[in-house]
């Protein structure tokens, strides 16, 4: 018995050191810090795949891939320079382009929660609520980083009271490539009581450029959690079937977006978590998106309970990316795996606390093909 683990953990090892070795990472500088600190890229490379990690935001600034027919492009929005005005990450003050978020992710309404009889005041950013953490977030940080097999480990240690939270948080997000699939694996751990939602940020144009319009998008959620007009869950979880909110079957993601629904008018188009159905695991497609036009596909696995599904409403125009054409409505879209938004004060929601002693852990993957 015991020789037979040993044989299948030795296996196990041999095929993921086999996958990682396929995987080229190699590191170089990207800018600076606002105070003068240096932003590295990490270049993660295997046979189809490029992508680029700055350690700015843990920030994915880039993923090229191939159609149908083999042309690369990148399929992320994204910027080639730290600092350049109205074109880079430090001009961009409010799209979280491809960041990782925290230490919540996604809004906690009107700043405040109470854990364990305290009560937290956090400073408030989008129409009186706290979005992405803060008006200092895990985006705007230099985390550090380490190269490990198939990837880039970044650690950011958050203080105690970092942004109004309790708790010095300790996380970590590890990206690896593995062939065709991009793994973030996320932990942090707590010394006090504390609440916490990573997830990360980016905004995928399976076509390039354009708008994601015609991207037909397959989202494995019976529910989701509408909103008031500050885009703060009602607390509701209604079914997603006879309405615009229902891409349990594969759909265009332009063919309802304009229609005359209150929730779609609330946010300029989707911006909602929905409620994944069935296993929260790495084998169930949670979400799976097709440009019909390039062939290429997305497909995402999370253990997450929800996504949140967001068409890129509020890009205005204002800052170009790295081919300096300008970021405008619905040219990119998100698929935030997450703990539903407002969870600290829906205590019917999936429980976004984390306590000393315990250690938070979640993955998703973003999965890049053809069709
Ligand atoms: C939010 C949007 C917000 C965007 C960029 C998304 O996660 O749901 O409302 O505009 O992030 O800040």
């Amino acid at each position: 018995m015991k020789s037979q683990k040993g044989l299948i953990a030795l296996t196990l090892v041999a095929s993921a050191a086999t996958s990682f070795s396929q995987t080229a990472v190699t590191k170089s500088v990207f800018g600076n810090t606002p105070d003068g600190k240096p932003v590295d890229v990490y270049t993660l490379k295997d046979k189809t795949l490029e992508i680029k990690i700055a350690t700015w935001g843990a920030h994915i600034i880039s993923v090229k891939a191939p159609d149908k027919s083999g042309n690369i492009a990148d399929v992320v929005l994204g910027y080639n320079s730290m600092d350049a005005a109205g074109a880079s990450y430090l001009a961009d003050k409010n799209t979280y382009m491809g960041s990782v978020v925290g230490r919540y992710g996604n809004r906690i309404a009107k700043g405040k929660f109470s854990l364990d009889g305290h009560n937290y005041t956090l400073p408030t950013n989008d129409h009186g609520n706290t979005l992405h953490g803060g008006t200092v977030g895990f985006d705007r940080h230099n985390w550090t980083a380490k190269q490990i097999p198939g990837g880039v480990e970044l650690t950011l240690v958050s203080p105690d009271g970092d942004q109004g939270f309790p708790g010095t948080l300790t996380a970590h997000v590890r990206y690896t490539l593995t062939s065709d699939k991009l793994r973030i694996a996320y932990s942090a751990t707590t010394d006090k009581p504390t609440v916490i939602n990573l997830t990360n940020h980016t905004y995928f144009n399976l076509a390039g450029s354009g708008d994601i319009l015609n991207d037909v998008l397959m989202l494995r959620a019976d529910k989701y959690t509408p909103t008031d007009k500050t885009l703060i869950p009602t607390g509701e979880t209604p079914s997603v079937a006879g309405t615009p909110f229902d891409f349990r079957t594969p759909t265009p993601i332009g063919a309802r977006i304009n229609d005359n629904n209150e929730q779609l008018k609330i946010a300029g188009g989707y911006d909602h978590n929905f409620i994944l159905t069935g296993p929260s695991d790495l084998t169930h497609a949670a979400a799976k998106v097709t440009d019909p036009a390039s062939g290429r596909t997305l497909t995402v696995y999370t253990t997450e309970p929800g996504v949140q599904f967001y068409t890129g409403n509020f890009l205005d125009g204002s800052l170009k990316g790295r081919d300096s054409a300008p970021y405008t409505k619905h040219s990119g879209l998100c698929l935030e795996t997450q703990h539903y938004p407002d969870s600290p004060n829906h205590p019917a929601f999936p429980s976004t606390t984390l306590n000393p002693g315990e250690t938070y852990h979640t993955t998703t993957i973003f999965q890049f093909g053809t069709k």
